[in-house]
């Protein structure tokens, strides 16, 4: 399955620095098959984004939705419109979104699910505390929130390729510079993998799981190396064209 690389640039990216940033990654995934890259810009930019992106290989995606179409909802973004605007992806369950807005693995969850409905496919966000690793429970956490945050219609009864991807995402190692082992990656990641499997129907194989925290061009070809690995979310290192550059490059 052909890897995937998505920046997101979470609340950052001026209009002027978004240009520069976008037709950066764009002429850099120019022709570029091995991989597919997306950017998920602010929303208030995804149409210019889009703009900038029309005839590139580069897709957009969203940072997150709300669980219903439309309403009275102010401030929030339904999946729908994020579809309409050009979107094909959305991160849902981001641990800045957990930790900040409370978002349980039922909210998670309902959000995914309308990703689905609407056409996008959802980046499903988990991982595991500094204190919950310490405690031991990495598996334990993680193994939870992915059978709690996948929602029912991401279920499969054979044969269609996955409408969902994963992004295992370490909480600690989000912006710290910190990284586990490859090894440790890879652990996780085939346990991510097995639970999903179990959890949806989907093979093993049509279920891809990103990797998330502290991705850089200097470790990005070893995690993407590493088996069970299907590719990378990227914070910070989205934000600098070089390093996103060399991510993509690295692939
Ligand atoms: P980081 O963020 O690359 O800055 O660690 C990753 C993320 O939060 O998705």
């Amino acid at each position: 399955m052909k890897k995937l690389v998505i920046a997101n640039w979470k609340m950052n990216g001026q209009p002027a620095m978004a240009e520069a940033l976008t037709r950066a990654t764009a002429a850099q995934a120019a022709g570029f098959t091995q991989a597919g890259v997306v950017i998920c810009p602010p929303a208030p930019l995804l149409m210019q984004v889009g703009q900038w992106l029309a005839g590139t290989p580069v897709k957009l995606g969203g940072q997150d939705c709300h669980t219903r179409g439309e309403g009275a909802y102010t401030g929030d973004i339904s999946a729908e419109l994020l579809k309409n605007v050009g979107c094909d992806y959305v991160i849902v369950g981001h641990s800045e979104r957990r930790a900040a807005y409370s978002e349980s693995d039922v909210l998670v969850q309902a959000k995914a699910s309308r990703a689905i409905l609407s056409g996008l496919t959802p980046v499903i966000c988990i991982g595991e505390t500094i204190k919950e690793r310490e405690a031991g429970r990495t598996q334990t956490v993680v193994g939870q929130q992915v059978r709690d945050s996948i929602p029912d219609n991401a279920m499969t009864t054979g044969g269609q390729p996955a409408n969902f991807v994963l992004a295992y995402e370490p909480v600690w190692a989000i912006g710290s510079g910190k990284t586990p082992t490859v090894d440790d990656i890879r652990q996780m990641h085939q346990y991510i993998v097995s639970v999903a499997s179990e959890r949806t129907g989907h093979a093993p194989e049509a279920i891809m799981v990103l990797y998330g925290g502290s991705v850089k061009a200097a470790n990005a070809r070893a995690i993407m190396a590493t088996p069970a690995v299907s590719g990378v979310l990227v914070g910070g290192a989205s934000l600098k064209a070089e390093e996103f550059c060399g991510i993509i490059a690295a692939v």
